[in-house]
């Protein structure tokens, strides 16, 4: 185990959020060197390492189950994936016992040691007399070690076991890191994590997520068709979306940071659903070919031909880890081509053509301070996005989300923001009446950035509704001009 762990690796050992360890460290002025802690401190803040309770375990569960009929399909030399992981966990508490033995005897010899030292200091007639009490006081000891299970013994066997069932990857450059569990290609995983990897195709034919193995083991998932050369071969470059780690990963790549531009993208994608959200609203789900995936950031919008060739500008309100299926709200507006061919179902399984991203209402995704979202109408579309972002990155140490009118109470889009809410410690979620007032709002922003000394709050709906807002929020304390606005519907 490394004496010093990386926020992301101590926060899964502990079971927490990334946000939640910054917090406790920031709280109790805790050292740590260039972003990494020790063990030690680690312990110190998390005293009782829980190897059974751990949020990681239910991942492994799940990971077992998806790899069932897969194993059943293999040499059989294999044992069941449920043996496997009752022989792990057996080997799990032996690691244990063996590692605290282990810790206890390094101590034991150091102790050891300084006795028989002070023992040849002393006289020569109480010489034997002292060494008979170290070898007493020996004997003693080496009973205690056998029964010892220490804290750091368990947290070493913790990260043995996260390790079997994920890898852990740190991009150069950026110094980025993210797990990789499953059989989840090294672009999938990066992408879950909320990182803007380079890629294009995802399926191995145009080399934009090609990147250089500093360190570690990979496995090909599958053959490409894209050629990388003998030499580039030799420095250790492969493709990210066509290999998986299997082993810890340390790897050179491209990757978008905030302030760079996407390149603009091109893409047909078939309309695979429209849903519904109470009488105005409707969530229009596309899906790109599997060759095709949009990269966007969460914020971004694109624009929307469809073949009858009516067109919108409309905000993506899913997650950019996913740039296959896409997700838009719509509203409905009487006399809008695009608007009354969705809300008459007559563009389903219809190919549209996105074309895009644009816009810079993104994430500051570096950021560990709490994030504040405020959204109405058509401008939930871009605050979905980035809520779910700011989830995914796990970086903040609150999220606090304002959906005014809630989408309405009760619908799919509330249902989600009440699981998010349902599910995690550090969200809270309030969904006040289509008609509250600036005024009404601005007291409940008041209530939900009680207790946090700075935030970043990101708001988005009608222009006249910002404005109205803002100009209320000013006079009652907020720093509105540090705002992240975006108009929308
Ligand atoms: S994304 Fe195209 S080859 Fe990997």
């Amino acid at each position: 185990m490394p004496k010093l762990l990386s926020l992301s690796r101590a926060a899964r050992l502990a079971g927490v959020s990334r946000g939640e360890l910054q917090k406790r460290i920031r709280e109790e002025d805790l050292q740590t060197f260039e972003g990494e802690l020790t063990v030690d401190l680690l312990l110190r803040l998390y005293p009782h390492i829980d190897l059974e309770a751990d949020p990681m375990l239910e991942k492994i569960r799940r990971i077992r189950a998806e790899a069932k009929p897969k194993i059943h399909h293999s040499d059989g030399w294999m044992p069941d994936p449920g043996i496997l992981m009752t022989r792990l966990k057996e080997f799990q508490h032996v690691l244990v016992q063996t590692k605290s033995a282990l810790n206890s005897s390094d101590a034991l010899l150091e102790e050891t040691l300084g006795d028989l030292n002070a023992a040849l200091d002393s006289p020569e007639d109480q010489l034997r007399n002292n060494i008979l009490a170290c070898i007493t006081k020996l004997k003693r000891a080496m009973q205690r070690v056998e029964r010892a299970e220490d804290a750091r013994a368990a947290l070493f066997a913790k990260d043995i076991m996260l390790k079997i069932v994920s890898a852990s990857i740190r991009l150069l450059p950026s110094g980025h890191e993210f797990f990789l569990e499953g059989s989840d290609s090294i672009l999938e995983a990066g992408l879950k994590a909320g990182l803007y990897i380079d890629y294009g195709c995802s399926s191995g034919n145009c080399g934009a997520c090609k990147c250089k193995v500093v360190s570690g083991a990979v496995r090909k998932l599958r053959n490409h068709d894209f050629v990388l050369s003998g030499r580039e071969q030799e420095e250790g470059y492969i493709l990210a979306c066509s290999n998986t780690a299997i082993s810890d990963l340390v790897i050179e790549a491209r990757e978008a940071g905030a302030e760079e531009a996407l390149p603009h993208q091109k893409i047909r994608a078939t309309v695979r659903k429209i849903e519904p959200v109470g009488e105005s609203l409707a969530l229009l789900q596309v899906q790109t070919p599997r060759t095709q995936s949009l990269r966007f950031k969460a914020g971004q919008s694109v624009s929307i031909t469809a073949e009858n060739g009516s067109c919108a500008e409309l905000f993506i309100a899913s997650c950019p880890c996913d740039g296959r299926n896409l997700q838009f709200l719509v509203a409905r507006k009487q006399g809008d081509v695009f608007s009354d061919a969705l809300f008459s179902s007559a563009i389903v399984r219809q190919t549209l053509v996105l074309e895009g991203p644009e816009g810079g209402f993104v994430l500051r995704d570096d950021s560990s301070t709490p994030a504040v979202f405020l959204a109405k109408g058509t401008g939930f579309a871009p605050i979905k996005s980035l809520v779910e972002q700011a989830i995914t990155i796990d970086n903040s140490e609150a999220l606090r989300l304002i959906q005014v009118g809630g989408n309405p109470p009760g619908s799919v889009l509330d249902n989600l923001c009440r699981s998010w809410s349902d599910c995690l410690d550090n969200f809270v979620y309030c969904a006040p009446a289509e008609d509250c007032s600036a005024t009404e709002l601005v007291q409940l922003l008041l209530q939900a950035t009680a207790g946090l000394h700075r935030f970043d709050l990101y708001i988005a709906g009608p222009r006249e509704w910002l404005a109205a807002v803002t100009a209320e929020a000013g006079p009652k304390g907020f720093d509105t001009a540090s705002w992240y606005c975006q108009a929308a519907g």
